[in-house]
């Protein structure tokens, strides 16, 4: 695989069917257990990329709360420049480094709103990349996904319409699909933790 720049890790918690949500979009799959080791895992990153789906999806604040240590920067790929002002991660722009990606195509209304915030840019080196199935398809489609971390949750999801860890076109062949090595397994009560790169 093609090495990135900066180290891209993928991290999810996901089903027993590999569902990241139910297809009402309800992803409360963690456990108490799981967010501390991911907060954990987050203190170490130096920012946390989303799409804008799980932005309006989740409106999650994507800071570190359960763990000691500094919150990373927040980037939202958003070409329209849609995360509502109103969301908590717009909202606390000011106390966290946050980051909208957005695309030429953005309407002006959309960059002017959102530019009233102290959005900022940085230097960075490792990123969390924390979904949904259509950003964690892009990144994985264009081989910059360094490592994957996923805790397999004991549900049975179940939906041929929800959001799987990696969604996207996929690859048309097993042989062109990119695979990994696994690295760890961590047994965590009733989830497993598996680490791949
Ligand atoms: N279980 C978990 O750990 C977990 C974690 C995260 C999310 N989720 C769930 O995932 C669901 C959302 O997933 P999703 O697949 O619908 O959406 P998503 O990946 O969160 O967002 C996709 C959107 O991001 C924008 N985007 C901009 N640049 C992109 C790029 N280069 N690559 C990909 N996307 C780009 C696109 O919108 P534009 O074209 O408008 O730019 C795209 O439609 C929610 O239900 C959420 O709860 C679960």
């Amino acid at each position: 695989m093609a090495r990135s720049s900066p180290r891209v890790i993928l991290s999810a918690a996901i089903s027993l069917d590999g569902k990241i949500a139910t297809r009402s979009g309800d992803s409360a799959l963690s456990s108490g257990v799981d967010k501390k080791r991911l907060h954990k895992l987050r203190t170490q990153v130096d920012a946390i990329l989303v799409g804008k789906n799980t932005i309006l999806q989740d409106n999650p604040m994507l800071n570190v709360r359960y763990a000691k240590g500094k919150s990373p920067i927040r980037i939202v790929l958003d070409s329209l420049g849609q995360t509502p002002t109103n969301s908590k991660i717009i909202q606390t722009s000011d106390e966290i480094q946050t980051i909208v990606a957005v695309s030429e195509k953005i309407p002006k209304k959309n960059l002017d709103k959102l530019a009233k915030f102290p959005l900022g840019h940085a230097k960075i080196k490792t990123i969390l990349l924390e979904g949904g199935g259509t950003t964690n398809w892009d990144f994985v489609n264009q081989g910059l996904v360094d490592q994957v971390i996923v805790t397999i949750t004991p549900y049975l999801v179940g939906g041929k319409d929800a959001k799987t860890l990696v969604d996207g076109d996929g690859f048309a062949k097993i042989s062109k699909s990119l695979r990994l090595n696994l690295d760890k397994i961590v047994h965590q009560g009733n989830e497993i933790v598996l680490y791949y790169s």
